[in-house]
């Protein structure tokens, strides 16, 4: 499974792509209002840092705003990817980018139906919002499984990314699941790290070095 960073602060893409296990990064406008600078800075600097697909979002609400936005937000880099949201609007710029070679993720999908749609459309990526499912009482994995099956079914080549990650358990399960990408904030990708059990084990070894040194 690839991993993508989900986070506007360039500082977070550097320390994560040091270790050596980024494969692209994701923002959205929530993101990048957080970081506090434009998005163009911020999607310039991260491409000069990760070479991978880098998400930068659409803020037009109709489908020729968005190709306008994609077409200038493309130029950034080649590894830009335009984030459209799943609305009728967001799927014909989506099928308009797909013919005309610029990338997309369909982003905000809730239903198995929405990410036949997008893929249909053309897009590169999905991002289904698991927390955001959690939060309101469904399981977001569910909907990791049905897109799974959906695509698996037809042999569509959209990548699931599994989003709105909020804790170590939802990567473990969208990998399990079959999900292409999971887009983890930096938080989590710290996480990822732990186990009481390897500090136990690293407190032993050197323990047991020392002693055997004296
Ligand atoms: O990748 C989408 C993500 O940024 C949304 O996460 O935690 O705001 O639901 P969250």
């Amino acid at each position: 499974m690839k991993l993508f960073i989900d986070t506007g602060i360039v500082e977070e893409i550097r320390k994560a792509a040091d270790w050596g296990i980024i494969d692209g990064v994701t923002t959205n406008p929530t993101l990048i209002a957080k970081s506090g600078r434009s998005q163009r800075d911020v999607i310039t600097e991260i491409s000069e840092i990760v070479d991978g697909p880098i998400s930068a979002e659409v803020i037009a609400t109709d489908s020729d705003g968005m190709i306008k936005e994609a077409q200038e937000l493309a130029t950034i880099h080649k590894n830009v990817i335009i984030k459209v949201p799943m609305t009728e609007d967001g799927i014909r710029a989506c099928k308009w980018m797909s013919k005309n070679n610029i990338k997309t993720n369909v982003t905000l999908v809730f239903s198995g139906n929405q990410a036949l749609l997008a893929a249909k459309a053309g897009a590169t990526f999905v991002s289904p919002f698991i927390g955001r499912l959690d939060d309101i009482g469904h399981d977001g994995m569910d909907l990791i499984e049905e897109i799974r099956t959906i695509f698996d079914n037809y042999g569509y080549t959209t990548e699931i990314i599994a989003a709105s990650v909020r804790h170590p358990t939802h990567v473990r399960d969208a990998a399990l699941l079959g999900a292409d990408v999971s887009t983890v904030p930096f938080n989590v990708l710290k996480k990822l790290f732990n186990h009481t059990m390897t500090d136990k084990g690293i407190a032993a070894f050197l323990s047991d070095y020392e002693k055997s040194s004296k």
